[in-house]
């Protein structure tokens, strides 16, 4: 994708200027750093919107259009200054980021000290002080446009690590509003977080939400651990009470687990859908109706274990255990984060990994691993999870991995295995998956096999439980759920009607782009 250009296509909205004095005000405004698309520029210069990469769009997408509300979020590329527009039932109100401050707020900070460090510090997370003050600084930017857009006592649904300041920030500038968070990739243990210089702020920022949502009950319990050591709070239980401003009341702040999940029932619908059903036949066939087709989805990142999926795989062969061309493996590895140097490494590896299997294990014809650095759209993805026997989800660390659910939930016919790693949050889950330890490869290679080899009736069984599973826990159960807390109060007790009604609705069916590998 093309980074730097200065001119929309896309339409332009009337309201939403992020002025307080602005013509209208939301009843929900989400705030995230990207916004549901990405502005792309093609090679004939014009630009259009299309859907932004990862499971954010997928899971927020249906709430929004249901409750009309607005969505601040960044374009996705540098300098682009496009005004407010409407766009699949949404309010979107594009933030603009200096090409210094995706350097140093979107890849410095977020994605070179937070991402690592909250991903068991797979790799090392860096400290610099001008990425702080670049974070803190966005932040800032995204709390005042979100203060102009809500109306009086609206809520504020603030998501993920990018913007881990705003909520409180946006309480001083806001504090009629009802302020939720949500953390969609993993908490660290205090031990790792305490690493952070600047942790005491980034607690206190979170704490300016009524509700903070996690992944997993262990990413809350962390968070109040984290709570208790480095801030002279009260916590009790999922509970933290903070002091009221000069005085003011007290007010309580609840951390809880809310894990997250994908519009099931799409996913079911577009996987029975004929010409999906044929495209599954045809990317089978295209690729020398292997007896095992082995698949594997993700962002291109060091948190997915992809280096030991491929290692397993290599060796599966070597031991001719597996061979080819009878088993494949497809790795669909999307391009992400590309200026990050620690992101620029691992394709490299993965990408030698790669050539050195297909080189020793691959003949004319068939290869033993194809590989594509490319996102595609979800009937794609759909005829894709069809069209595998063992999906591979190999995570060292990861928040849910929206992937695994996606699998499930196009596996309309009870065909295909899950390999599942324990520490993803949706092994909390997915029961009927093969749990695996992707550190420990000689472990990972027996669990690649008996999934190659699992008898249909297993495989049904293990299928049905993990289906009934993922299309009764979809994204709108989620959703439903969090924005339910939000209005209910500490203690869960009373819910005022009349400020969650309007958040609350059917399931709608939302637009197709490309993208490919969510996850959270
Ligand atoms: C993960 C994060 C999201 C992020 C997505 C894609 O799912 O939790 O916040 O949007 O990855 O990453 P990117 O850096 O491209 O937005």
């Amino acid at each position: 994708m093309t980074r730097t250009q200065t001119e929309t296509t896309g339409p332009a909205g009337a309201a939403g200027t992020g002025e307080a004095q602005g013509p209208q005000q939301y009843e929900i405004v989400v705030v995230a750093n990207r916004l549901p698309v990405d502005l792309t520029v093609e090679e004939d210069g014009s630009t259009s919107w299309r859907r932004s990469p990862g499971g954010l769009v997928s899971a927020l997408e249906p709430v929004m259009q249901a409750a009309d509300g607005a969505w601040i979020g960044w374009t996705g590329s540098p300098d682009v200054e496009a005004e407010p527009f409407d766009a699949d039932d949404m309010h979107l109100v594009p933030l603009t980021l200096s090409a210094d401050e995706v350097a140093d707020y979107y890849e410095g900070f977020s994605n070179d000290t937070l991402w690592p460090l909250s991903h068991d510090v797979i790799s090392p997370p860096e400290f610099h002080r001008h990425w702080w003050d670049a974070y803190r600084r966005v932040n800032r930017r995204f709390a005042e446009a979100a203060a102009g857009l809500a109306a009086p006592g609206a809520v504020v649904w603030v998501h993920d690590y990018q913007l881990q300041l705003v909520p409180a920030l946006l309480r001083e500038l806001r504090p009629d509003l009802r302020i939720g968070y949500f953390h969609h990739i993993p908490f660290p243990p205090l031990e790792i977080f305490a690493q952070l210089p600047w942790r005491r702020q980034v607690v206190e920022g979170l704490l300016g939400a009524d509700l903070v949502g996690f992944q997993r009950a262990g990413d809350a319990g962390n968070f109040i651990r984290v709570v208790r050591r480095l801030t002279d709070l009260a916590a009790r239980g999922q509970l933290v009470t903070v002091p009221g401003h000069d005085g003011g009341e007290d007010r309580v702040v609840r951390a809880a687990a809310f894990p997250i999940s994908i519009d099931s029932s799409r996913f079911d619908a577009m996987a029975r859908r004929p010409e999906v059903r044929a495209r599954a036949e045809e990317i089978r066939a295209d690729l020398g109706n292997p007896a095992v087709l082995l698949l594997g989805v993700d962002r291109l990142d060091y948190t997915k274990g992809i280096r030991h999926r491929i290692k397993a795989y290599g060796e599966l062969l070597a031991e001719g255990r597996l061979s080819v061309p009878d088993a494949a493996l497809v790795q669909v590895a999307s391009p992400s984060r590309e200026n990050v140097e620690a992101y620029q490494q691992l394709r490299d590896e993965v990408e030698g990994l790669v050539g050195r299997i297909n080189g020793e294990f691959g003949a004319i014809g068939s290869a033993a691993v194809y590989y594509l650095h490319h996102s595609y759209p979800p009937d794609e993805m759909a005829a894709l999870y069809l069209a595998a026997d063992v999906m591979l989800v190999t995570s060292l660390r990861d928040g849910m991995n929206l992937v695994a659910k996606e699998f499930v939930a196009a596996c309309v016919d009870d065909r295909g295995v899950l390999v599942l790693s324990e520490f993803t949050g949706a092994a909390d889950e997915l029961s009927g998956a093969l749990l695996v330890n992707p550190h420990d490869i000689d472990g990972l290679k027996d669990t690649i096999e008996r999934a190659a080899r699992m008898e249909r009736k297993e495989m049904r069984a293990r299928m049905r439980k993990l289906r009934r599973r993922v299309l009764a826990d979809d994204v709108t159960k989620w959703s439903d759920s969090f924005l339910a807390a939000l209005g209910a109060g500490v203690d869960g007790a009373e819910v005022p009607e009349q400020d969650v009604d309007h958040l609350r609705h059917a399931h709608q069916p939302h637009g197709e782009g490309p993208r490919g590998g969510d996850d959270a």
